[in-house]
């Protein structure tokens, strides 16, 4: 008998067809830029950013095969070729028969909850993305997350720390009869470290929305890392191969909302994908208000035929394989330095806890956002504030502001975008930040917007 072969960790399994140039502006310049930008990182034009983490959205790589795609864009105003393509493409995959495309993933949320809300409905989920949160209040709902007490704990290697807790579902649907018109799962949970959501969890919130005959939607923005690791550590699913566990998963659902610009490998797109008639008619009569034409809604044609591809790509085994270990190899380096993080490692970024790493500033004073001030400044890396300046909330009795629970910073993967040698740099420019930390200093708001500030907020360092 032949031994099986033994491979050495397998690195990234594609070659470079186009290079992008990139650039890290001196210690200098980048000083320059973000006291211009009031030390904001969204203010930063992409130019002065060496590496750019700032979100895995609508920042994949192509493939050859979706640059070929791009040429074969039919754009015809109804009916064209490359809708077909794509409708067939989410049948195939999530198995619902009724595909309506939008431009991106918060465009399905919109026309979902803006057709079906009424005032005052509530809308559980695992947890809801911030779009997603903001779409059922703008449509006078109620958004309820309702995770896991291990999601909320950064220290559990619990293996699926994006579960719903099913026992809290099931009391507030038992509550609120006739006041839940769905239920969402987030796969996997964004706003939570990008946890998964185990199959044994879908089949029991299934199993509670049915007891109470309430339809479940699944935000699908990062299906196929959710269902690896699935594969990975769900003993029932070890020998499954990852697209039987994305149609296992959906079989459970209603229908999908999906951003494309994730796990469609496309730099821009969604749909809303639903099992029943019901809503549909209202849906793209909605569509059409909004969007465009059912057959395009609000994309070219190309792009259609980009999103049918990444699709079928992102189930690729190798692919995830890397994907999944590249994030988590950024991870383990960081961590194995010292530097607190979420853990387990989720599927699309590496989540810093900021108020470990910088115990000395307090919440009132911004951690996340001075630790992500720091990580430009020394070495041109673009991360994403999750924390107090993006969720500090107002008390309306005393105007005093109440941190979030979680003070994070997100070093957010682009899809087939960075090789190991480039992330090896932001481990080491992470690492640098923590050995000086003591030197950091916090920051204070100077300028806000009343609603979701963190755009556009200018601050500066308090004690420079
Ligand atoms: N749902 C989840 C779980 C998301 O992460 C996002 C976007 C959306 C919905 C909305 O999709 O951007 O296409 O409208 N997340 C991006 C991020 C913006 O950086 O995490 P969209």
């Amino acid at each position: 008998m032949t031994e099986p072969e033994i491979l050495p960790p397998m690195p990234e399994p594609w070659r470079v067809k186009v290079v992008e140039p990139i650039q890290l502006p001196d210690r200098r310049a980048r000083e320059k830029h973000l006291k211009k930008a009031g030390y904001n990182l969204f203010a930063i034009p992409s130019e002065a950013v060496f590496i750019d983490l700032l979100t895995d959205s609508g920042t994949s790589a192509m493939s050859d095969e979706q640059w070929a795609a791009m040429m074969r864009g039919d754009e015809s105003y109804a009916g064209s070729r490359n809708f077909f393509t794509f409708e067939t493409a989410v049948r195939e995959i999530f198995g619902f028969p009724y595909v309506i495309p939008t431009h991106q993933g918060r465009v399905a949320e919109n026309l979902l909850f803006s057709t079906i809300l009424k005032p005052g409905h509530i809308v559980p989920s695992n947890t809801h993305f911030d779009t997603t949160r903001a779409n059922i209040e703008a449509n006078a709902g109620v958004a309820v997350d309702l995770l896991v007490p291990e999601g909320r704990d950064l220290d559990s290697d619990y293996p699926f720390k994006g579960n719903m807790d099913v026992a809290r579902l099931s009391e507030l649907l038992q509550k609120n009869p006739g006041k839940v018109p769905l239920v969402m799962l987030t796969m996997t949970n964004n706003s939570g470290g990008g946890q998964p959501v185990s199959l044994e969890n879908v089949r029991a919130v299934k199993a509670v929305c049915e007891k109470f005959d309430v339809p479940l939607l699944i935000d699908a923005c990062r299906f196929a890392e959710n269902a690896f690791f699935i594969r990975e550590r769900e003993a029932a699913c070890r020998n499954w191969s990852v697209i039987s566990i994305v149609r296992e998963i959906f079989t459970f659902a209603d229908g999908c909302t999906m951003s494309a610009k994730k796990d469609g490998l496309a730099n821009i797109g969604g749909f809303l994908a639903l099992r029943h008639e019901t809503w549909v008619q209202s849906i793209k009569n909605r569509l059409i208000l909004i969007e465009g034409f059912p057959t395009y809604g609000g994309l070219a044609g190309r792009d259609l035929e980009v999103i049918a591809r990444g699709l079928k790509e992102v189930l690729d085994d190798r692919y995830l394989q890397f994907r999944v270990g590249q994030v988590r190899r950024l991870g383990e380096r960081v961590s194995a330095a010292g530097v607190p993080i979420v853990k387990p490692v989720g599927g699309h970024a590496v989540y810093l806890d900021a108020r470990r790493f910088l115990p000395h500033v307090p919440p009132s004073q911004y951690p996340a956002q001075a630790l992500s001030v720091a990580l430009y400044r020394e070495g041109g890396v673009r991360s994403v504030e999750i924390g107090g300046v993006m969720f500090g909330r107002r008390d309306p009795k005393t105007g005093q502001e109440i941190a979030p629970d979680l003070e994070l910073v997100r070093l957010t993967i682009p899809r087939r975008v960075y090789s190991n040698t480039h992330l090896d740099y932001v481990a080491d420019v992470v690492i640098g930040c923590y050995r000086n930390r003591e030197a950091l200093r916090g920051v204070r708001i100077v300028k806000q917007a009343p609603y979701l500030r963190h755009f556009t907020a200018e601050f500066e360092a308090i004690g420079a």
